[in-house]
Formats: C-alpha cells, sequence, structure tokens
C-alpha cells in the first residue's frame, strides 16, 4: 500500500515547516490536515454559523469546498469555497475556532474520508494531531513532534508577524496553551503520540536537524 508518513504534535512544534520540507525532500503529497479544520471553522464564521451549533457546523464540514494550491514559490494557498483564504486561516483566531469544532465528534467523522483521499502514490506526509493515532493508524512511519511552551509561542510570533499579523508575545502564549489543553483534553482523538511513535523534542534543534532525523527515520 502507499507509505504514508504521520507527523503529530502541538501547535508550533514545527509540524508544518518539517512536514512540508520531508515532503518536498521525498517528493511525497503533503496534507495539512490544521487547514480544514481552519477552513471549516471560517466558512462557518462565514455563514453566520455559532460555534455551539453542532449540527449546522457537521453539516458545513462536509459542504465546505477545500482546494490546496500550488502557487509555485513552495507555499500552498488554501481556497476556501472558491476564496483564496490563506491569510485568514493562519491567524490565531481562526486557529481558536477550529479547535472549538475539532472536539465535535461527528465534525471529524465528516472530515475523516477526506483527509484519507490525500494518500496516492508515491507517498504521503499527513500533518496534524490524530493523524498517527485515527486516520492513518497503519502508516509505516510515525512521528510525534514536542518543543516548550515558550518556544513553540515565539515561533508562531514570528511565523505571524513575518506575515504582518499584529499579535503580542504574551498573549500568543496563553492562546497556544489553551488550545493545547483543549486538544489534549477532548475525549475524541485528543493529542497523543501513537504507540509505536517516534518522539522528537524540537526545543533548540534547527529545522535542517530535524528534518534529518525524520528522513533518516524513512529511510532506514
Ligand atoms: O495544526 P493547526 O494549528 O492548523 O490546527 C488547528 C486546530 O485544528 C488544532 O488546534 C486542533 O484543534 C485542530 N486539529 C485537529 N486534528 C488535526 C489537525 C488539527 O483536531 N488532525
Amino acid at each position: 500500500s502507499v507509505p504514508v508518513l504521520t507527523i503529530d504534535g502541538p501547535s508550533g512544534s514545527g509540524k508544518g515547516t518539517v512536514s512540508r520540507l520531508v515532503a518536498a525532500r521525498l517528493g511525497w503529497h503533503y496534507l495539512d490536515s490544521g487547514a480544514l479544520y481552519r477552513a471549516v471553522g471560517i466558512a462557518a464564521g462565514w455563514s453566520d454559523i455559532d460555534l455551539s451549533d453542532a449540527s449546522a457546523l457537521v453539516r458545513c464540514a462536509f459542504d465546505t469546498d477545500i482546494a490546496f494550491r500550488d502557487d509555485g514559490s513552495g507555499e500552498l494557498r488554501v481556497i476556501v469555497n472558491g476564496t483564496d483564504a490563506t491569510d485568514e486561516l493562519r491567524t490565531e483566531t481562526a486557529g481558536a475556532a477550529a479547535s472549538a469544532i475539532a472536539a465535535i465528534p461527528e465534525v471529524r467523522a465528516a472530515l475523516k474520508e477526506r483527509q484519507r483521499a490525500f494518500r496516492r502514490p508515491p507517498g504521503l506526509v499527513a500533518d496534524g494531531r490524530d493523524m498517527g493515532t485515527v486516520i492513518f493508524p497503519d502508516a509505516p512511519y510515525k512521528v510525534f513532534l514536542t518543543a516548550s511552551a515558550e518556544e513553540r509561542a515565539e515561533r508562531r510570533y514570528k511565523q505571524l508577524k513575518e506575515k504582518g499579523v499584529s499579535v503580542t508575545m504574551d498573549g500568543l502564549l496563553r492562546e497556544i496553551l489553551a488550545r493545547d489543553a483543549r486538544d489534549a483534553s477532548r475525549a475524541v482523538a485528543p493529542l497523543r503520540p501513537a504507540s509505536d511513535a517516534v518522539l522528537i523534542d524540537t526545543t533548540g534543534l534547527p529545522v535542517e536537524a530535524v528534518v534529518a532525523r525524520v528522513l533518516d527515520l524513512v529511510s532506514r
């Protein structure tokens, strides 16, 4: 079957950057599963759906059209219902909305097949929270990335500032900790490493070092 490398971990652990680089290096497809939850969250906002209206959110998860487009710069644009929502998706507001709807089991179920459809030859790098535990439990390669909360907040801070989003370090640290706490404590697919995942603490590690360790795992 088509090989999958799952890369799970909390926000700011380096998942996104590492996954994209590893996928490019291997020539494999890339799934940014967080973008799906973020897209449903903002589509719900566009339709004035209340974040407490579970059945409307589930419908929204089924109905929202989400497409990834390579703009040539190596950055994936995310098109939600025909609109380029890449910048809006990156905000911590979108992250918080994603985390809220991601706690609804039926929303997670609605997105399951869409995620599995990314598994195409020659291989897939899947980035998220439950890639190794729920979506691709049979993946031959599983990684779980961690980093100290301060470093994770700092990485997000730099990323957002580069994109011109104005945030404070304190606010960001608080938001990230709240989001991780919710992701780790929800009843369905809580954030945790798969029993067969390789744990890598990326605190103080340069991106290239993490990429090398992950590639080493796949080539073994
Ligand atoms: O990875 P990212 O920060 O874009 O994810 C946003 C939110 O979406 C997470 O905080 C989490 O609540 C949810 N998510 C999830 N399962 C995934 C990916 C993301 O629950 N596989």
